[in-house]
């Protein structure tokens, strides 16, 4: 595949090439009418597993919006049921029971485990045009250890986090497994044809900078180095909530920096510096003002993110379901519009 295809590969490289790239968190979701209207005739755990469905699903955001990537239709608990772990969604993931130990878990072979995804990377890499990106992603292993730990969805993930005091030894081993796995998945899409891949790490904004420097850190750092070292493709990794920690999340080495809409983009860079790449941050809730203010947002992060080496522009966080499909088109074209102009 010859580097640097897309707009979006070569801005996770660091080549800024007169326009921003953009595609937004949750862009195949509820908030589209055509996936709601799919969802009624099938589960969303059917739709992952449905290669023929997820590929459909994945383009529907690209049918409607000039989005310089897709993103892979599944979700970050995917995985898990090819390392033996029974879950549902509902509509967060809940697990049969809880898992507190890496020998419950078996370590992932993705074409065994997890075929249907790497079928719909085929599929959707087919269907694609040439110059649009396709991200592939993973939970991160902390993020995937606080639900397998916890069972299902929780504010503060109070077991998870008390588990890793409790049961060091046990949770390292855990998360140890969990990122060997998640490099393996990670690997698998980029060879079926994932030219980006992301690490979403959702719930590392409940950690302090200790815990997470002595638990996630490391085993972070070394998923994002062996798939970049197996595959050539840049790696992003977004850790939500850990503005306060954006020191350590440079760490982790990866292409991008995913930063939420709590830091102000400016404030990121700063941490990061300026040979950083970052992706973000529009709050999801601007894309509720009226539209002179929702464009003075888009022109705002626009000019924060000019500070960095190169810009990936995002929302902070994922689209919120009840977004107007038509502000989705208003923002993609202002984004592609100003940063042409910059
Ligand atoms: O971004 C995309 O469009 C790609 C698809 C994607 C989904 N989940 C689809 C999904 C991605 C990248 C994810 C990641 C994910 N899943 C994360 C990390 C990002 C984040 O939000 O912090 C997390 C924590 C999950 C776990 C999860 N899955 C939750 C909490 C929920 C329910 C709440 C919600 O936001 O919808 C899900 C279900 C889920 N995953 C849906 C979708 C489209 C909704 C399913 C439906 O009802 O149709």
């Amino acid at each position: 595949m010859p580097e640097g295809r897309t707009l979006l590969e070569r801005a996770c490289r660091g080549e800024r090439n007169g326009r921003v790239p953009v595609w937004i968190m949750r862009q195949a979701g509820r908030y589209l009418p055509e996936y709601r209207k799919l969802r009624e005739s099938v589960d969303f755990k059917t739709a992952t597993k449905t290669p023929e469905l997820a590929a459909r699903i994945t383009l529907q955001p690209l049918e409607r919006f000039p989005l310089d990537a897709a993103i892979l239709f599944s979700d970050i608990m995917t995985p898990l049921e090819g390392m033996g772990v029974r879950l549902d969604f509902d509509p967060g993931p809940v697990l049969e029971k809880p898992v507190r130990s890496a020998t419950e878990l078996s370590l992932l072979e993705p074409e065994e485990g997890t075929p249907y995804v790497l079928e719909t990377i085929r599929r959707v890499r087919e269907e694609l045009p040439s110059d649009r990106a396709l991200i592939g992603f993973a939970g991160a292993p902390f993020t995937l250890f606080c639900y397998l730990v916890q069972g299902e969805g929780s504010k503060d993930f109070m077991e998870a986090r008390s588990f890793l005091r409790e049961e060091p030894e046990a949770a390292s081993r855990m998360l140890e497994l969990l990122g060997a796995a998640m490099t393996r998945y990670l690997t698998a899409q980029a060879k079926a044809g994932a030219d980006v891949v992301m690490l979403f790490d959702s719930w590392a904004g409940l950690l302090g900078s200790e815990v997470y420097r002595r638990f996630v850190l490391p085993i972070t750092r070394r998923a994002v180095c062996d798939v970049r070292e197996a595959t050539g493709v840049p790696v992003i990794y977004f850790a939500n909530g850990a503005g306060s920690m954006l020191g350590d999340v440079r760490e982790v080495g990866a292409d991008v920096v995913g930063i939420d809409w709590t830091v102000p983009l400016s404030a990121a860079v700063e941490r990061l510096g300026p040979s950083a790449v970052v992706q973000g941050n529009l709050d999801p809730a601007a894309l509720f003002a009226p539209e002179a203010e929702l464009e003075h947002g888009i022109r705002a992060v626009l000019n924060e993110g000019a500070a960095a080496r190169a810009h990936v522009f995002n929302l902070g966080h994922g689209i919120h379901h009840a977004t107007e499909p038509d502000r989705v088109a208003f923002l993609v074209d202002r984004v592609h519009e100003i940063s042409a102009q910059g």
